[in-house]
């Protein structure tokens, strides 16, 4: 690490927020964020930590289209209980703001423009689907069709998730618009490119020669996409979700939400520090780090990196640490298929258990490859370590001192060669301690924590002072005062990693203070220092607690299996209009008698506000004639009429059906006047 710089601005990748955050997100990317700006903070470091919502980009306009709401409703949802599962979870961002605000839009328009007026886009026109009936350019999700592979017929133009290639839109088969159905056709649109190409040496040289030091991960990933060479990128697109494109002739589109993203670090920095921002990204002694999961490295290490160096002004990341993927229980993390673990759901269900995640997901972490979260693991890790080694030893301190000194720090008399040898084991562990933290190995930084811990407990275990308090009181108070300021050590050492349980060590021992200077100290605590009484840091979790988030698991497994094989796929996404067109109203049924011949057929006669309808439906098999009688049905009532074994139909009757086929009629919940609409 170079020692010139004077201040770190470090950044956290913004979320998408089409969707709450899961124990992934915070394993790969905001936890050991979180713990190297508490060091930073806590050696008296200048430091910024920052981060927001990314709220802009096609997935959320598709969520947004699917449940018939905008996206600025979709990203209002989510950014906020994003912010708090945050806030929960003891993530000390100096700011979470979003890409919707209005800074964002101005600092990332004013630095599209600035890289437009320095020529440093090339611009180009290029042919691309187009749906006719809606009149829009299609984004690559909104684009479905055959895959060329594997034949799964619903594959999108970006990817096939049946065999995971990736895909062009153009080697779809039989593409269709997922917005209208229509078969869309090529049309030229002009969009504004990147480069990439026109910065390969300067990229080679400063990542492959001059950040030698990365995580082989990182610095692997980047190798692999300089040597293939790279190609220029598009940084527009045609979509109505996003930051305009602030040029002329631009109309229709947006800045690509990867352009804008990662300009939301400087902007939402900007936000927080309106003066002196820019100090935090242009200044040479101001260092960046990049926190991010390992599919964000290519747009951290080559494309953002890229766009400061085109537009001049800027610094570029000292570190990106990337992290590797989070699994759960054996299988990849997924929301579509509700395999995770939400954080707001964590926190219902086991309440102030904050840092127990947090060590469990800092002792797992997928630092250099990627590693599993399991339930098992969670609940040996809380009982066996937190409970048995931390907790245990910091109780018995607090409890024998308040036994024998009325809870004051008591005075050390002569120390021997054991008590010596262990302050100077405990001593040493500092250095290591930064190198780890210093170096982004943060689960080696958490075990040397924990060790501070073990040779608490080993000293408490082996010079026994419950057994000399008969006899050797100013011995018993050696041996409380060494282990008291290993207490207080432990509040200092563990504040980056469990910063709640850290806090209540200190208000155990009134420890006012948090230096991180005072770590490898035994003189934290002056002799007749008072304690407070002590309280379980930790508690035992028991297999029934586990049990029940075990089952959870299976039972979205289970849900998971039975939808695949039961539940019919979704139907292709139709438009507001289409869904206008359909009229359904209430009506009540008068008469309805078996069609004669006709197993499955019921002629019902309803009562449809305007006067009397006939309605021929397949429903004969599920009810009886006299039981419909009376009832208040809804119906389609525009269907265009046809005839069933001779009988003019007018209408559809809805309801729903089971698994089993069986079918339940769909009613208004009171009664309502005949001919409402249904919308
Ligand atoms: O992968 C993601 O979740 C992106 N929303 C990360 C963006 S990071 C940065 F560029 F803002
Ligand atoms: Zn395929």
């Amino acid at each position: 690490m170079n020692h010139s710089f004077k201040r770190t601005t470090v950044t956290a990748a913004l979320p998408y927020a089409n969707g709450p955050v899961h124990i992934g997100h915070l394993a790969g990317v905001y936890i050991p964020a979180d713990i190297y700006v508490r060091y930073l903070r806590l050696k008296g470091e200048e430091v910024i930590f920052v981060s927001g919502s990314d709220e802009h980009g096609v997935p959320i306009t598709i969520k947004a289209r699917n449940e018939g709401v905008t996206p600025q409703d979709i990203v209002d949802r989510y950014h906020y209980i994003i912010k708090k599962s945050f806030e929960d979870f003891g993530i000390s961002f100096d700011i979470y703001s979003r890409t919707t605000s209005d800074t964002h839009r101005e600092v990332a328009s004013d630095f599209f423009r600035t890289l437009y007026e320095k020529g440093e886009f090339i611009e180009k026109t290029s042919e691309q689907y187009y749906d006719e009936e809606v009149k829009q350019f299609l984004a690559d999700r909104y684009i479905t069709g055959t895959c060329p592979h594997c034949k799964n017929e619903k594959a999108y133009g970006d990817q096939c998730e049946a065999c995971g290639t990736s895909l062009n839109p153009t080697d779809l088969i039989d593409p269709k618009s997922a917005i209208s159905g229509s078969i869309p056709v090529m049309k030229e649109t002009k969009h504004w490119y990147l480069p990439l190409d026109k910065h390969e040496a300067f990229l080679k040289k400063w990542i492959l020669e001059d950040h030698k030091e990365w995580k082989p991960n990182v610095y692997g990933q980047c190798k692999s996409w300089l040597d293939m060479g790279l190609q220029p990128r598009a940084v527009s697109r045609d979509l109505d979700w996003g930051i305009p494109v602030p040029v002329e002739g631009a109309e229709g589109k947006v800045l690509y939400v990867w352009f804008d993203a990662p300009i939301g670090y400087i902007s939402n920095t900007k936000e927080l520090l309106p003066d002196t921002w820019e100090t935090w990204w242009k200044d040479k002694e101001s260092r960046i780090v990049h926190f991010i999961g390992k599919d964000n490295i290519v747009f951290h290490c080559i494309v953002f990196p890229s766009m400061l160096k085109a537009h001049g002004d800027y610094q570029l990341p000292d570190n990106v640490p990337a992290n590797e993927f989070l699994n759960l229980e054996g299988d990849k993390i997924s929301t579509s298929r509700n395999w995770a673990v939400w954080l707001h759901e964590y926190l219902e269900d086991l309440p102030g258990k904050q840092d127990v995640l947090r060590y469990v997901l800092t002792a797992n972490a997928p630092e250099t490859k990627d590693n599993d979260f399991t339930w098992k693991d969670f609940q040996a890790r809380n009982n066996n370590e937190l409970v048995a080694i931390l907790g245990n030893f910091i109780n018995r301190a607090l409890v024998l001192t308040h036994k024998y000194f009325e809870g004051k720090v008591p005075q050390t008399g002569q120390l021997t060669k054991y008590d010596t040898q262990t302050i100077n084991e405990f001593i040493s562990i500092k250095g290591e301690l930064e190198r780890n933290l210093d170096n982004f190995h943060f689960r080696e930084a958490l075990k040397d924590s924990m060790n501070l811990a073990r040779i608490g407990n080993k000293y408490l275990a082996d010079t026994e002072p419950w057994k000399l308090a008969k006899t050797d009181m100013e011995r018993v108070g050696s041996i409380l005062n060494v282990s008291l300021q290993i207490v207080a050590n432990l509040g200092i050492a563990f504040e980056p990693f469990l910063p709640f349980s850290a806090q209540k060590i200190r208000n155990f021992i009134n420890l006012e203070s948090c230096n991180w200077e005072d770590l490898g100290k035994i003189t934290v605590l002056s002799a007749e220092h008072q304690l407070s009484s002590p309280e379980l840091l930790f508690e035992k979790i028991e297999d029934e607690v586990i049990n029940i988030q075990i089952q959870k698991l299976l039972d979205t497994k289970k849900a998971n299996e039975f939808n695949n094989e039961k539940v019919s796929p979704q139907k292709e996404i139709i438009t507001f209009d289409d869904f206008a067109k359909l009229d359904i109203r209430v009506g009540t049924v008068l008469e309805c008698i078996k069609v004669p011949k006709a197993d499955k057929l019921l002629k019902l006669t309803i009562e449809d506000g305007f006067g009397k309808r006939t309605i021929v439906s397949g429903i004969a098999q599920y009810f009886k004639p006299e039981e419909l009688v009376g009832k208040q049905v809804c119906f389609v009532a525009n269907l265009a009429p046809r005839k069933l074994k001779g009988i003019e139909s007018q209408g559809m009757i809805l309801s729903a059906e089971n698994q089993d086929g069986s079918l339940v009629l769909i009613q208004p919940e009171t009664n309502v006047v005949n001919g409402s609409e249904v919308k």
